[in-house]
């Protein structure tokens, strides 16, 4: 009897360390793998990532992206899934329907976790923002190999390579990628891609895809050991996907659908 109790309490001992050590897995094979991920994970009706396709855009106006950031003091981390900038104080804010989204840290995922018309990309950068009323709104940048460099990940260069060696990196003031006032963007109501894939978040997916070369995401994929970190996409459940062209001049008469 005692034997009995203790082995249960040693298999919930390992059960809690192993937890610890390697809390969720993107691996479709293991045990802790995406269809495993509790929580919202498997009962959230508006989850995250989706693919974006014509049969559940709408477009519309919903005005340019309002953000304003600027330098602020970050640490570049290895986050254990992800690799991370993040900012001690938040380099600034984004304002969606009056409410103000304090930019708190940005990270990576390889490939991409979005889908657009039907395509992954190599590389998927997260700007994650908090409002005081901690709701999140995130804006999501996919990248595409053509040869040309992402200017913000050549200014983590040394950085990248010194986690090779470091958990974490001092950038010192570091500035925000740059994502274009006048861009168009998608909106959808979505969630946390990573336990407990908290719902909701404000999406905002930017249409246009940036360039990165194999080199940089290589520089991301080997402190994670390597290791795709996309979860695979969700269902749609109803939801629309707006599509926001802010500056599209819309002919007097004939609003455009
Ligand atoms: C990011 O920085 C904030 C503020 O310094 C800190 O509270 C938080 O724990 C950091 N997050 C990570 C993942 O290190
Ligand atoms: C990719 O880089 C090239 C060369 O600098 C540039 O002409 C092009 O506009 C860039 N594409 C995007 C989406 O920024
Ligand atoms: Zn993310």
């Amino acid at each position: 009897m005692a034997f009995q109790v203790l082995s249960a309490l040693l298999a919930l001992l390992i059960l809690q360390a192993v937890g610890a050590a390697e809390d969720f897995s993107y691996d479709p094979c293991s045990p802790l793998g995406p269809s495993y991920w509790g929580g919202s994970c498997a009962t959230g009706e508006q989850q995250s990532p989706i693919s974006i396709k014509p049969s559940n855009i709408q477009k519309t106006n919903l005005g340019g992206l309002q953000k304003d950031y600027t330098k602020s003091h970050a640490v570049l981390l290895n986050a254990g899934h992800e690799i991370m900038v993040n900012w001690t104080t938040s380099p600034g804010h984004l304002t969606i329907d009056g409410k103000v989204y304090h930019l708190q840290q940005c990270h990576w995922h390889s490939p991409s976790e979005h889908e657009l018309y039907g395509k992954r990309y190599p590389l998927e950068l997260h700007m994650v923002h908090i409002s005081s009323a901690s709701e999140i709104a995130v804006i999501g940048v996919l990248y595409e190999f053509r040869g040309y460099s992402d200017p913000f990940l050549n200014k983590l260069k040394n950085g990248l390579n010194d986690l090779k060696s470091k958990n974490s990196v001092n950038l010192g003031y570091i500035e925000p990628p740059k994502i274009g006032e006048g861009e168009p963007y998608f909106r959808y109501s979505g969630s946390l891609t990573t336990p407990p894939c908290s719902q909701p978040v404000t999406w905002t997916v930017m249409t246009k895809v940036q360039n990165v070369t194999e080199e940089q995401v290589k520089s991301l994929r080997a402190p994670v050991g390597h290791k795709d970190n996309a979860r695979p996409v969700q269902p749609i459940n109803g939801r629309t996907v707006y599509l926001s062209k802010p500056y599209q001049k819309q002919e007097e008469g004939h609003p455009s659908s």
